[in-house]
């Protein structure tokens, strides 16, 4: 038999019903390390949304500051606050993802925890959301929005860099699209949820390419709305922005132009490789010219480093959220020399045998080497990186 959610209406859940009042907005906090910001921000949320029934989802990944903590000491008292504690993952996208997906109301904003973003805008984003905007952005370029004293030049540089990157390569008109501020309809984002990388901190951005094509197939549009505000000072704690996050950012985008195709672990896995070469090409110099190594032993030596590199590389960059340490990062450098072995010798077969077809000497090589990657990727995501 089947029970219809209009059926459970049981004394206890009437009961429920008069003092509980389901949220019409998620409020999603990622946060690590945010232990003396959270308290102040969720104040700050509620004044701000008075009148409004939302709910407060900080989604934490086990930060050593005792993060998580604090927020349950919250939630003991506000019916309104949840914590999703992760254990044994990092990441700002898949943390923004997974807090969304925990809650039902119909819409839902994203916002850091660390004060920069100014929330006293939220109630003129979800009334533009209730007036029709699928999604409302709220932006540091555009009208009275500025980056104040939020960024240090450089990065207000790279940060427009990076817009004008993005506009180029997804032909987003936003003015702000690396913005981490934003509120949403939740169908919009449930339409698009299985295509988001979960790799990196530009979620905003791929929800837009995402949901923007998909609207395109379907024959609708999608409408953006845009709030300035002012981009603050940090409150407590430091910034988890770093090159490695903005490699992420470039593979992200890499990973959209091809449509999703590629996705973005096998595009940074490639751009590791790449680096693996000249890594190689170095060694092989250094220990054969300067060293006085013999070939052979210049060669081994060279690949073994390269193979080292590439692993470290990939743990620390494309499997960040599953990144091995202790005891399972020697077991998986391990498996990954036997891989790589292994892709090499494929590398060789599949070149030797594209070569004895038409003797081609770049298209052979490049086919090895794309083989070797192929294989090293799919092989490694099974057996390394699990
Ligand atoms: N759960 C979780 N896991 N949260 C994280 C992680 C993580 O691995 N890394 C960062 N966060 C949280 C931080 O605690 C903070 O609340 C928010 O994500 C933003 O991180 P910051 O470290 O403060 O980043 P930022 O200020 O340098 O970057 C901000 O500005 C960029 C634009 O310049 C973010 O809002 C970006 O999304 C934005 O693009
Ligand atoms: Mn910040």
């Amino acid at each position: 038999m089947r029970v219809l959610v209009e059926d459970l209406e049981t004394a206890a859940g009437a009961r429920l019903a008069t003092s509980w009042q389901a949220p019409e907005l998620a409020v999603i906090v990622p946060s690590y390390n945010e232990r003396d910001n959270i308290p102040v921000l969720y104040d700050r949320v509620g004044a701000a949304l008075e009148g409004i029934p939302f709910e407060f989802i900080v989604v934490d990944d086990n930060s050593p500051d005792g993060t998580a903590a604090v927020v349950k000491e919250m939630a003991r008292r506000f019916s309104n606050v949840r914590c999703i504690h992760r254990i044994g993952r990092r990441g700002l996208s898949s943390a923004c993802i997974e807090g969304i997906s925990a809650s039902a109301a119909p819409f839902f904003a994203v916002i850091d925890a660390d004060l920069q973003h100014d929330e006293a805008i939220l109630p003129r984003m979800y009334a533009k959301a209730i007036d029709g905007d699928d999604i409302v952005v709220g932006t540091r370029y555009a009208g009275a929005g500025s980056t104040g004293e939020g960024l240090s030049s450089a990065r207000e540089a790279g940060s427009r860099l990076a817009t004008r990157l993005s506009s180029l390569l997804t032909g987003t008109k936003l003015s702000d699209p690396m913005s981490g501020f934003f509120l949403m309809r939740r169908e919009v984002f449930d339409e698009v949820a299985p295509t988001l990388s979960k790799d990196g901190f530009k979620i905003l951005l791929d929800i837009i390419v995402s949901a923007t094509r998909f609207r395109t197939r379907a024959d609708r549009t999608l409408s953006i709305g845009e709030l300035p505000y002012r981009f603050r000072a940090r409150q407590a704690g430091e910034s988890k922005m770093s090159p490695l996050i903005v490699v992420q950012f470039l593979g992200l985008l890499l990973s959209k132009l091809s449509r999703g195709l590629l996705p973005t672990s096998f595009l940074l896995f490639g751009m590791v490789g790449g680096s693996g070469v000249f890594v190689h090409l170095a060694v092989l110099w250094l220990t054969h010219e300067t060293m006085g190594f013999n070939f052979t032993n210049a060669q081994l030596t060279a690949t073994i480093v390269a193979m080292t590199t590439n692993f470290v590389l990939n743990n620390e960059l494309t499997y960040a959220d599953k990144k091995l340490r202790g005891g399972r990062f020697w077991i998986g450098l391990l498996s990954f020399y036997v891989v790589c072995s292994i892709g090499a010798l494929a590398n060789v077969s599949v070149a030797t045998w594209i070569y004895s077809a038409s003797p081609d000497l770049f298209l052979a090589g490049i086919a090895g080497a794309v083989m070797s990657v192929v294989f090293n990727y799919s092989v490694t995501r099974v057996f390394t990186w699990r």
